[in-house]
Order: structure tokens, then C-alpha cells, then sequence
């Protein structure tokens, strides 16, 4: 299928700089498998009410594009390993969220396995599945080093 335009819009826009979500290949053996992202909540105010924190946060999102590299582990190791060296250094924040939707049970228990625990369920405007948001600090992650 063609890609939809827009999705392509908007990572142009952040791309050149204009929508402040940076953007990363993961890779394994040097091979691009996947993408996150991060992002400060408070940059995207529609979003940032609708989620109703009460405290300064980063979002991240992420995909595996490798149907033979899903359901290997690869998912928890790289969120980990994005938010500690990558997101909270580079935000200066320590509370990191992501909200999969309330029916995606795999990525659901992925982050869970990453450290995540469940905050709230969350309804976002232009979104069919509510957002089952969930929550994780640097103190968590220093509790999960091995
Ligand atoms: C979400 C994602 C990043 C997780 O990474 P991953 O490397 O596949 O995660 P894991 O290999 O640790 O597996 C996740 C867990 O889900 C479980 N799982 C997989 N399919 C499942 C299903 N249909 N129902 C319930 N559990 C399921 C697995 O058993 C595993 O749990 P376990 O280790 O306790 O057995 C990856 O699956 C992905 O990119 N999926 C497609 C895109 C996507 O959903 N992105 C997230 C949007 S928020």
C-alpha cells in the first residue's frame, strides 16, 4: 500500500525541525530494524491535556519494521536502553510515559517487561483506542540495571 501522505508530512516537519519529535533508527548487527521517538510532552499541548499529568514528562514511541525481529525481546532492550542514554539526558527529565493503545496486549506487556508500570487509561482526541498509558522514572530504571 502507499504510504499516507501524511504520516510523511509529519516526520518531514520534525525532519527539518519544525515539530520538536526527534527521531532514531535502532539497530541490530548494523542493520536498521526499527524507529523511536522522543519527545516532551508539554511541546504538544493538545496532548499534554488530554494526558493530564500533573508533572513534566517525555513521550517516546516505537516500532519494530522487521516481521522476522518481532517477539524476540528486541522491543523491551531498546526502549530501555533509548530512555536512559538517550531521552532523559537529553530532556533533562526523569519521568518518561507511552501510551499504547488499550488493546495492544503485546506491546502492553513489552513495556511492562522494559519497567513500565500502568498509570491511567486516557482518551485522545483523533484517536480510535483509548491510550493505556504507562509510566516510568530514572529511579526505575536505576532499581532494573543489571
Ligand atoms: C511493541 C514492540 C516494540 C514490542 O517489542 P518486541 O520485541 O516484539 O517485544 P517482546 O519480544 O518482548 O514481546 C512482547 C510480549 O508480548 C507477548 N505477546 C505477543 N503477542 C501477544 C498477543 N497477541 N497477546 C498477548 N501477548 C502477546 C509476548 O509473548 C511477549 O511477552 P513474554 O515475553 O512475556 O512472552 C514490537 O512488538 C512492535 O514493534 N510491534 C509492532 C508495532 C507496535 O505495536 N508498536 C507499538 C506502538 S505503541
Amino acid at each position: 500500500m502507499p504510504y499516507p501522505d501524511a504520516v510523511i508530512a509529519d516526520y518531514r516537519e520534525a525532519i527539518e525541525g519544525k515539530d520538536p519529535t526527534y527521531h532514531y533508527l535502532a539497530e541490530v548487527d548494523q542493520r536498521p530494524i526499527g524507529m523511536l521517538q522522543h519527545y516532551r510532552i508539554a511541546d504538544s499541548p493538545e496532548y499534554a491535556e488530554a494526558l493530564a499529568l500533573g508533572e513534566d514528562a517525555v513521550g517516546i514511541d516505537l516500532f519494530i519494521g522487521e516481521a522476522d525481529l518481532v517477539g524476540r525481546g528486541h522491543g523491551p532492550a531498546m526502549l530501555r536502553q533509548f530512555v536512559r542514554d538517550v531521552a532523559f539526558p537529553f530532556h533533562g527529565i526523569g519521568v518518561c510515559v507511552i501510551g499504547p493503545s488499550v488493546d495492544n496486549v503485546a506491546a502492553i506487556r513489552a513495556y511492562e517487561k522494559a519497567g513500565f508500570r500502568p498509570l491511567k487509561e486516557v482518551r485522545v482526541p483523533g484517536e480510535a483506542q483509548p491510550e493505556f498509558l504507562m509510566r516510568l522514572t530514572s529511579a526505575d530504571l536505576g532499581s532494573l540495571q543489571r
